[in-house]
């Protein structure tokens, strides 16, 4: 059976909104785990525009399932993961002017250098997963590295512009999928699902997780703010004249 993983970024976009304390993401992910996530995604990225490295310390000492931690091939990162130990490492490429990851890590030609990075790691009981597109060559090369898992990249299916577009990035990674399992990859998908669109991947078997944030998080604005409106209603009600 397939799992659902929350990446709760976007909390902390709307907390660095106001480089404030609320919303704290380490909360949402514990709301996220009381209502069955199967485990918690953030992405520190380089310029810490939404996580921070204390949302990081924290979740890692404080999650109950599995802390999925997404991150570029750097240095830095490394040493962040080596720290924090989260579940499993989820390398993707990171661009600064990129509002979100734009495509998946190239991996090919990076073979020697990326099996490299992920040795301390293997090494450290950590688990590892490329966010990758779905084309043959890079999961051919990830395959190579020797990662449990990779991540199909669904964004392009996502913001397709019609519905035959939608169906041709659909048979893409129909295709991927079927590829990485025959070689033996675990598969994850993630980026753009959505309420409506992850109804595609319904009979596609052997999906191990599926990785969905802003989705959720948007959603989730709408199914509280009655509630949040009527609290603040009810206090301000409750004030003299
Ligand atoms: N997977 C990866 C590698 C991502 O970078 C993101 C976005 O942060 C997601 C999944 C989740 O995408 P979305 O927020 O569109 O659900």
């Amino acid at each position: 059976m397939p799992l659902l993983c929350v990446n709760v970024d976007h909390v902390a976009t709307v907390r660095q909104a106001r480089l404030g304390i609320e919303p704290d993401p380490v909360t949402a992910a514990a709301m996220c785990e009381l209502a069955g996530a199967a485990g918690i995604i953030m992405h520190l990225r380089e310029d810490r525009r939404h996580v921070q490295d204390r949302d990081i310390d924290l979740i890692s000492q404080t999650i109950q399932t599995q802390f999925h931690f997404e991150m570029a091939a750097t240095e830095e990162m490394q040493q962040i993961a080596l720290r924090i130990t989260p579940a499993t490492v989820c390398l993707v490429p990171e661009k600064r002017e990129e509002l979100t990851t734009e495509g998946g890590l190239n991996c090919i030609g990076q073979e020697k250098r990326l099996i490299e990075y992920l040795a301390p790691l293997h090494e450290k009981g950590i688990g590892s997963s490329l966010f990758i597109d779905a084309d043959p060559k890079q999961i051919k090369a990830s395959h190579a590295i020797g990662a449990e898992y990779v991540e199909i990249h669904t964004g392009h299916f996502a913001d397709a512009k019609n519905r035959a577009e939608q169906k041709t990035e659909l048979a893409r990674i129909i295709d991927g999928i079927k590829m990485c399992q025959d070689l033996g990859l675990k598969v994850n998908l993630g980026h753009g699902l959505n309420y409506t669109n992850i109804f595609d991947f319904a009979e596609v078997p052997g999906i191990c997780e599926y990785s969905i944030g802003h989705s959720i998080m948007s959603r989730a604005m709408f199914s509280g703010v009655d509630r949040a409106v009527r609290d603040m209603v009810e206090i301000i009600r409750n004030f003299a004249d």
